[in-house]
């Protein structure tokens, strides 16, 4: 997936639904009630278009993914706005890489992507400290797969069952806190006609 997302780094934020959609998951994570707005991870961040969004509301944000281009594109961003409370990690394979401790970790469309979702979520847990908060705004279950039609070597997930999600968010030390639609995206689905996408933002503590 990570060569995929290196050929639209350029492009990315010129579509302004990527944008928007920031925003409104931006907005949820302000409306969340957090022990503490310290360190932000923000995972699969690419472009940075969710940590600029949040970049006032937390003192520290690291941005961590797969993909050197999308990365390339949010180190520009940050360096051309003089932006020094966020930082960049490029990972290898995955969150095992990462150290520290964070006070939130946000993931937005990323999720599905992630193929080993148990080994995920426990990176995530240990990454997190006490009263740390994990926050998923991702697709809820694409039945027929219809949203990521055009990606010919697509193997993640479409969208998500939120029952069997958070059951695998308890198995990992979670408790759900809340769960609830907060955005649609809208595509051209296989029968060439507009179909809408609805977006799950889901909150999580350690339990
Ligand atoms: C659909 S994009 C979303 C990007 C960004 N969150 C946004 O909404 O604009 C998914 C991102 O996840 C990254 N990604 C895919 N697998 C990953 C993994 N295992 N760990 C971290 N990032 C990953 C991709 O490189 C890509 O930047």
């Amino acid at each position: 997936m990570t060569s995929y997302f290196d050929r639209l780094a350029n492009s990315w934020d010129a579509n302004p639904m990527k944008v928007e959609r920031a925003r409104a998951t931006a907005e949820q994570c302000r409306l969340t009630p957090l022990a503490s707005r310290e360190s932000l991870l923000d995972i699969g961040g690419g472009t940075g278009l969710l940590s600029l969004f949040l970049q006032g509301d937390f003192k520290t944000i690291t941005i961590a993914d797969t993909s050197s281009e999308m990365l390339r594109v949010a180190r520009e961003k940050i360096a051309a706005a003089g932006i020094d409370n966020i930082r960049i990690c490029l990972l290898q394979k995955d969150l095992s890489e990462l150290t520290g401790s964070f006070s939130a970790i946000i993931s937005l469309m990323t999720l599905h992507h992630i193929h080993d979702l148990d080994a995920f979520l426990g990176h995530a847990a240990d990454l997190l400290n006490k009263h740390g908060t994990l926050m998923i705004a991702d697709l809820y279950l694409d039945r027929d797969g219809s949203f990521h039609k055009h990606v010919a070597d697509f193997q993640g997930h479409d969208g998500f069952d939120i029952d069997q999600l958070s059951q695998k968010l308890v198995n990992a030390g979670f408790a759900v806190r809340q769960v609830k639609p907060y955005y649609k995206i809208s595509k051209t689905n296989r029968a060439g006609t507009e179909q809408e996408f609805p977006l799950f933002f889901m909150v999580a503590g350690k339990s």
